[in-house]
């Protein structure tokens, strides 16, 4: 694809790393974003705070993970590449190290989905995966392993994924891990020792 064509993904890439911030779904350059485009994807760069993402600081890679034009894509670039290539039906992934979520990500289990609209979105359980260290390829196959033919999961002491067919959906769902996510220490807390 061009670099004029690929100028409107880039957008909606730069648009919704934004948003994530404004949400407080991120702080600084921690989580990432990519977008499925023609035989590509584009996604976030490392190391750059969400307010200072430009659509031209967007960077583009193909599916073999080599950089096409400039730039450094996001330290988890294996991740959203794994999860983009072995599931042809998500064009968009969201990765956040949203508060909740990750607290939720420090016990050794998968997270309970307590409320009837995220069980209608997630099932019973957001899935947690096997631990890897940041940014390795057994990082994104443990990701994935766990993630299944689902929308969302959990990697543990560190944050959540979510998957959409759009950036929208994604964003969406990364929203709703965070509220599940919530709604569950909380019902914990309340329930006392
Ligand atoms: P990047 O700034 O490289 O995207 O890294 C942050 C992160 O999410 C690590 O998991």
């Amino acid at each position: 694809m061009s670099a004029r064509s690929l100028r409107p993904f880039r957008v909606e890439v730069a648009r919704a790393y934004r948003r994530l911030g404004e949400l407080g779904l991120i702080t600084g350059s921690s989580g990432n974003v990519s977008l499925r485009v023609g035989e590509g994807i584009l996604i976030t760069p490392t190391g750059i705070p969400w307010e200072r993402v430009r659509p031209e600081g967007i960077v583009a890679l193909d599916f073999a993970g080599r950089v096409r034009g400039r730039g450094h894509p996001s330290s988890e670039w294996r991740l959203h590449l794994v999860l983009l290539r072995a599931r042809p039906d998500v064009r968009a992934v969201v990765h956040t190290h949203s508060p909740f979520a990750t607290a939720a990500a420090l016990f050794d289990q998968a997270l309970p989905v307590l409320h009837d609209e995220g069980r209608l979105l997630f099932g019973e359980t957001i899935p947690l995966a096997r631990h890897a260290p940041p940014g390795t390829w057994e990082l994104a196959q443990n990701a994935l392993a766990a993630l299944g033919e689902g929308r969302a999961v959990l990697l543990p002491r560190h944050g959540a994924v979510a998957v959409g067919r759009t950036l929208d959906e994604a964003l969406t769902l990364a929203e709703k891990i965070e509220e599940a996510a919530r709604l569950f220490l909380l019902s914990q807390a309340l329930r006392g020792p």
